[in-house]
């Protein structure tokens, strides 16, 4: 092999592992959702005494993101509303988020209307859309009790948008 040869598989060499070295974290990134398992966290969100039957309630609710850079946007809110006392069918737990673009809904307790102020989605009080370009919903978190508190299980929010979503 002479000098010639030997440099131009040095190069190649060296690119290929260059180009392996940029290439994982796309190759990482990509398949990460196959290997990810979904965390099934539940997350006190008030005690059962703050939220009164017939009423709805916005509460704040930090996500316990896996996602270390999420910062901010861990920080959200949620729509609470109690039906009755208890049962299985005692709370509504909204994403405060519209199912159109993301806007933060609003609810009007004398109209018992949530309303979107960025293009006039309206949805009513078990979040059924009444009216607007929303395709769906608002979306529902699972709730359970637990020692008198309320806690609502966080999830990765549906995109929305996304019919079915
Ligand atoms: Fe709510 Fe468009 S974001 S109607």
């Amino acid at each position: 092999m002479d000098r010639r040869q030997f440099l131009g598989r040095v190069i190649v060499l060296l690119s290929a592992g260059i180009g392996f070295l940029v290439g994982l974290p796309i190759i990482g990134y990509l398949l990460a959702p196959l290997v990810a398992r979904a965390e099934e966290a539940y997350v006190a969100v008030g005690k059962l005494t703050d939220f009164s039957v017939g009423r709805t309630m916005l509460v704040k609710f930090e996500d316990p993101s896996p996602l270390a850079w999420a910062g901010q946007t861990a920080s959200t809110a949620l729509w609470v509303r109690r039906i009755a006392v208890e049962g299985a069918g005692a709370f509504q737990v909204f994403n405060v988020n519209c199912s159109h673009l993301g806007c933060p809904v609003d609810w009007k307790p004398d109209a018992r209307l949530f309303l979107c102020p960025c293009h006039g989605g309206v949805y009513y009080q078990d979040g059924r859309v009444a009216a607007g370009p929303p395709p769906r919903a608002l979306f529902e978190r699972a709730w359970r009790i637990e020692g008198g508190s309320l806690l609502v299980r966080a999830e990765r929010l549906p995109t929305p948008g996304r019919p079915g979503a």
